[in-house]
């Protein structure tokens, strides 16, 4: 019985290191490297090259995304009795929960402004208003969306959380679908993008949406780039409808130079770091993952391939 790993090599070193440590009977190896074929039971791999020939390794009995997200694999290459998993570990939420507070607070805390003030040598001064007066939503409130949700709320933002069901959490006031998407939207001066990429929201960070925030509101996407229509951003900055928005995802990765997101004053863009997959904690999930499909028991992160997440 082994595993492929295929994504950061460098991380993957640590991956091995754990298996060593922890699971030595199961040989761990390092993409492009498969060992015998007919022993791979399982592969982890934040790369779609992984299961482009999946016939390769007729033993195959499960696919670990290395990302929370899956939108990057094509899911018709998986036969249906594969179930793939994606990650659910508390090194992916807890980096993702600094990210989010940090650029949360850099908007309230005017920094974006405050960036372009120091590049153009101007010396203004904003208001300070209380962490309490600003609302700040989630688009999306599953494993990522809740704990950030949650840590927004207990610094003493007023926060709110927008998912397909609705599920409610503690302290912070939950909507529900489509129906009630401009509601939510209405009282959201900071917007929290952390949604998985899907048929259905795909181009969601659209005018249409911009156009029931307050005005002056401000955008974090730290879900995919294609959730956002970059000519609508555009515009919406532009006309004053949004003032700020910090990008940790955009499409392609990195986008062209030249591309007007790079020089734009009231953008911040990272290069895909909100939150990065701990080997050593994803190591011990996906070890236990494995011990449960050997013991015919449910796994964490269960991918849904009839909802695409
Ligand atoms: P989950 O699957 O745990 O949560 C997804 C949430 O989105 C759920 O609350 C779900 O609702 C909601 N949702 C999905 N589709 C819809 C819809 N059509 N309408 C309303 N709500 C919807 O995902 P994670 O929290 O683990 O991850 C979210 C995304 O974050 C990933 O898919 C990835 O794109 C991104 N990500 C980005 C990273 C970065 O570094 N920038 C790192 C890791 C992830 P319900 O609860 O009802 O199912
Ligand atoms: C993920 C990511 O999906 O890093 O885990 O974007």
């Amino acid at each position: 019985m082994s595993f492929i790993y295929h994504a950061d090599r460098q991380r993957g070193l640590r991956w091995k290191q754990y298996f060593a440590d922890h699971a030595p009977h199961i040989p761990f190896h390092i993409w492009p490297e498969t060992g015998d074929p007919e022993a791979v039971r399982f592969i982890g791999t934040w790369s779609p090259e992984a299961i482009e020939d999946l016939s390769r390794f007729p033993n195959l009995e499960a696919i670990f995304s290395i990302g929370a997200g899956i939108d990057q694999f094509d899911l018709t290459r998986i036969p249906p009795q594969i179930p793939l998993i994606r990650m659910q570990e508390p090194g992916i939420v807890s980096t993702m929960r600094e990210y989010v507070l940090m650029a949360a607070l850099g908007i309230h805390r005017n920094l974006v402004d405050y960036i372009d003030q120091q590049r153009r040598e101007v010396y203004e001064i904003f208001d300070v208003k209380p962490v309490a007066e600003t609302t700040i939503g989630v688009l999306g409130m599953g494993q990522l969306g809740t704990a950030v949700a949650s840590i927004l709320s207990s610094i003493g933002f007023d926060c709110r959380g927008w998912s397909r069901s609705g599920k409610p959490l503690q302290g912070v006031q939950v909507f529900k679908g489509e129906e009630e998407l401009s509601v939510f939207l209405a009282g959201c001066d900071i917007l929290v993008c952390l949604l998985p990429l899907t048929a259905e929201t795909r181009g969601i960070l659209n005018s249409q949406l911009f156009s029931k925030l307050p005005k002056g509101a401000s955008l974090i996407n730290v879900g995919r780039g294609d959730h956002l229509v970059e000519a609508d951003l555009l515009n919406a900055l532009e006309s004053g409808q949004l003032s700020s928005a910090v990008l940790d995802v955009q499409s392609p990765e990195p986008l062209p130079k030249g591309h007007p997101f790079w020089q734009h004053p009231q953008i911040l863009m990272t290069p895909h770091i909100a939150s990065q997959t701990q080997p050593e904690s994803a190591a011990a999930v996906l070890l236990e993952n494995i011990d449960s499909l050997a013991q015919g028991k449910p796994v964490t992160g269960l991918v849904d391939r009839s909802r695409g997440y």
